[in-house]
């Protein structure tokens, strides 16, 4: 078994991935050529109005891509969004010899051919999610060879739980110059307890168990809605999961699967983000095809900052108010409010009537936004993983620095109320995780322009 890696170079992986062009480089490493150089300028004022459709769900999309190579032939994904993050999985898989066809939102991967067991360090520097595909080639190929991410530009991000929840599963992982290797792999049931919920850890062990000799019990599993719907997927192709939805996960393995043929869920951040984009230029906008159900801890607090909010079956129609109020907001694993939608919420709170107080519980050191808003006049006073922030009667825009996707959001929120113009360097973070995010707030009535720095 191949786990030395073979030497496929960027240009035989991009040549598996057809049809689309792979124009934006995410990471800290844009090239000079990709979009990922581009900034937005943003004249603020301009309250939102009208109807905003939301693409595919990336936290969705990923694992589920990274499942394919659990099953050996043709997968159907369709709804994936045309995102950085995205194209890099396809990359990712690409490398490891699977053909993967991008086209309007329908990526069909053929893991019929994967020969190579390695994700290098290049990509996934880029997009830690790549780790999805250390789970999937133990369970079906006994082999991996998979980069540890390194750290992020909001702390340490530790791949422990991955790493222990496997090895608990017999699979005797090493650490070899960066790499996480496993090789003769043969992967049994166990009982594995997360003190911490861990969305990663949770899919990772849940699609490695799928195909594992045995029982495995996750104890304390993530119930996002990305988690359920992967082991949702899973029992369509022949797995046998129960307890989904529920924080005690149990899978019996299964000798195979078939291939994925699935629809990805909606974003329920990006859904979350034209919310609040919404309640911060006091507009009235209806975001379509989201999922209002995994949508409530996000429509509870923007209720509370005075929105007026109604859900529809498949869509929730937002009024802002004049001013927001002051919000007092806890970060926490779903069904509780999203680390994701905290930068954004806090954008929200710069121009609350009064004092917001901002706990980010999943991740302590996620506020490198903080100085890039205070560019822009508000005021936030951040002791550890507790954010202050004494509403401004306004904003005004100033050139500000992007430094991960939703810390980008919340800064585009900000310019969007901001007096002036706003320029928002380096938004290829924004390109990871958000599809044409730019020329949805254009038909929403926001004044954005993407130009090349
Ligand atoms: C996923 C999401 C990310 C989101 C996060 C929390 C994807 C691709 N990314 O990231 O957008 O912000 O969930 O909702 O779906 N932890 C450990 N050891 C581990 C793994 C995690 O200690 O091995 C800790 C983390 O440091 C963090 C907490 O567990 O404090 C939750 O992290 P986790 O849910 O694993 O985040 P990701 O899956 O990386």
């Amino acid at each position: 078994m191949d786990v030395g890696g073979r030497a496929h170079g960027p240009l035989a992986s991009d040549a598996k991935l057809e049809h689309e062009s792979l124009t934006a480089t995410p990471g800290d490493a844009p090239s000079a050529t990709s979009k990922s150089m581009d900034a937005l300028v943003i004249q603020g004022g301009r309250p939102l109005s009208g109807r905003v459709a939301v693409s595919g769900a990336k936290n969705s999309a990923l694992p589920v891509m990274a499942a394919t190579l659990l099953a050996s032939g043709q997968h159907v994904l369709r709804n994936v969004p045309s995102l950085a993050d995205t194209r890099t999985m396809a990359r990712v898989l690409g490398q490891l010899g699977a053909r993967i066809e991008f086209s309007d939102h329908v990526c069909r991967i053929d893991t019929t051919d994967v020969s190579s067991f390695e994700a290098p360090y290049d990509l996934v520097r880029t997009m830690r999610a790549s780790i999805y595909v250390l789970g999937p080639l133990l369970a079906r190929f006994g082999a991996a060879r998979v980069s540890l991410p390194g750290g992020c530009a909001w702390g340490p991000r530790p791949v422990n739980l991955h790493f222990e929840g496997l090895d608990a599963m017999g699979a005797r992982l090493e650490i070899e110059h960066g790499y996480i290797v496993g090789k003769d792999v043969r992967l049994r049931g166990a009982h594995v307890r997360h003190e911490t919920v861990s969305v990663g850890a949770t899919a990772q062990l849940m699609m490695a168990a799928t195909l594992a000799e045995g029982t495995t019990v996750i104890e304390g599993a993530a119930i996002e809605p990305d988690i359920t719907v992967l082991g949702e997927v899973l029992v369509r192709c022949g797995a046998r999961i129960e307890g989904l939805g529920s924080r005690i996960i149990t899978v019996h393995g299964v000798k195979s699967l078939s291939p994925i043929d699935t629809t990805i869920i909606p974003d329920r951040i990006e859904a979350a983000t034209f919310l609040a984009a919404a309640a911060i230029t006091g507009g009235s906008v209806t975001v379509d095809q989201c999922d209002p159900e995994h949508l409530r801890a996000s429509i509870e607090t923007l209720e509370r900052a005075g929105c007026d909010v109604h859900a529809g079956e498949r869509e929730v129609r937002i009024s802002g108010p004049v001013r927001p109020a002051a919000l007092s907001v806890t970060t926490e694993p779903y069904p509780g409010f999203p680390t994701d939608m905290q930068a954004q919420i806090m954008a929200l709170c710069t121009i609350a009537d009064g004092e917001s107080v901002i706990t980010d519980t999943i991740y302590l050191d996620r506020f490198t936004h903080v100085p890039e808003l205070a560019r822009l006049g508000a005021e936030i006073r951040l002791d550890h993983n507790v954010a202050t922030v004494l509403g401004v009667d306004r904003l005004s825009g100033a050139p500000v620095m992007a430094t991960d996707i939703r810390a980008s959001a919340a800064l585009v929120l900000a310019a969007l109320v901001a007096e002036g113009e706003t320029r928002i360097s380096r938004i290829y973070h924004l390109d990871r995780g958000y599809e044409a995010l730019d020329q949805k707030l254009v038909d929403l009535g926001a004044s954005v322009r993407r130009v090349k720095e």
